[in-house]
């Protein structure tokens, strides 16, 4: 027999999806509905440090904001309480473990159950407090759709999108010119974005981290297009594309409790290109457009169905666990099996094997 309910609390951690808020908006009416009460946590984890600003969220809190991009509630990507990132006595930054402090405060605050918005990091972080005694149902989140246990995250869509269109623009400019434009779109260890930006939008080349590059390939493709006439390419890169047997394209150094940043890899392959082909080539970097913004009618839809569907499996006791979309339907997916497992673009992929019959280049020669 499930606990009694009486008061839930909702945050939002790492970078934004499109999609947070239609997720928050279901979750506060699915709770509300139930008689419970919701707070609303400031900036992911770092509201349960500093609790001053968690926030009641009412029926008119959440109202209009299906349609809206970012969170209301707030994100950060430093704010790992098991990794928090804190100034030492000599200047230097290191890390301090504070999620004693997380679990103290949930439990001041008489909280039942936490619902934690999130990518790989937030939702390792939530498994990590639910085993310090802390009550959590994940929603994942990441518009890079690399995590196990759904066949698709929300913010997904939007960023596809967002590519693709960037990309039927960069298209006819591209051919005015005789260009070859590189334009690399997020994505981190997994193509995703690029894979299906790329097939959607017909460029001439993807290149992805599961299949290293090899530059040649990629210029070949550009110059048998030349001899057929089409005096233009376009190529899509995902910003953890690498050469085989090079390294990813980073910038600077990693910070203290965050993720190396990534990026550079459309400059270095436009710069190539130009060099090898002799083709005027540019590159443009998509970056945080494919994050911003409204989502997709897709990503509402799939943001409020985990939003309600996180809260029916709080009522039913069901924690550690993160909401998966196994079509038709979303299923509770234990969090252990779904964190820690970067879900790359299998290579034998109905969409891979779409762009090579479309005649796209994969950097490869198969
Ligand atoms: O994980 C989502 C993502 O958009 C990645 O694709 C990208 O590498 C990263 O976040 C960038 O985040 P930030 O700008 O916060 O460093």
């Amino acid at each position: 027999m499930a606990r009694p309910i009486r008061r839930i609390a909702i945050n939002t951690g790492g970078g934004d999806a499109p999609g947070l808020n239609a997720v928050i908006r279901a979750v506060v009416l699915s709770a509300l509905r139930r008689g419970w009460q919701v707070l609303g946590i400031h900036r992911g984890y770092e509201g349960l440090l500093d609790t001053s600003k968690i926030i009641p969220l009412s029926r008119e809190a959440v109202r209009g904001i299906t349609h809206l991009g970012g969170t209301i509630l707030g994100t950060t990507n430093r704010g790992n309480p098991f990794e928090y990132p804190t100034r030492a006595p000599d200047g230097s930054m290191i890390t301090v473990d504070r999620s004693d402090e997380v679990v103290g405060n949930f439990k001041k605050l008489a909280i039942d159950a936490l619902i934690a918005l999130g990518g790989d990091g937030s939702l390792s972080i939530a498994h990590r407090l639910h085993e310090k005694g802390m009550p959590v149902v994940g929603v994942p989140k990441t518009i890079d759709n690399d995590l196990s246990g759904t066949v698709i995250t929300f913010g997904f869509d939007t960023a596809v999108s967002v590519a693709t269109e960037a990309l039927d623009r960069l298209h006819s400019t591209a051919e005015a010119h005789d260009r070859v434009f590189v334009v690399e779109v997020m994505g981190r260890y997994a193509g995703w974005i690029a894979l299906n930006s790329g097939v959607s939008a017909s460029t001439d080349a993807i290149l992805i981290p599961e299949i290293p590059y090899d530059i040649g390939a990629v210029c070949e493709k550009i110059m048998e297009r030349e001899v057929e006439g089409r005096r233009f390419s376009l190529v899509v890169v995902a910003e953890g594309a690498k050469p085989a047997g090079g390294e990813m394209a980073t910038r600077g150094p990693k910070e203290a409790g965050r993720e190396v940043r990534l990026g550079g890899i459309a400059e270095r392959v436009a710069a190539e290109i130009q060099e090898i082909t002799g083709k005027e080539s540019r590159a443009v970097v998509l970056g945080h457009l494919q994050r911003g913004g409204r989502p997709t009618t897709f990503d509402r839809l799939l943001a409020l169905r985990f939003g309600a569907a996180a809260v029916r499996m709080v009522a039913e006791g069901r924690f550690d666990v993160m909401v998966g979309l196994d079509p038709p339907a979303v299923l509770a997916v234990p969090l252990a099996d779904a964190i820690g497992r970067t879900r790359t673009v299998p290579l034998d992929c109905d969409t891979i094997l779409t762009g090579r019959e479309l005649g796209i280049c994969f950097g490869d020669r198969p």
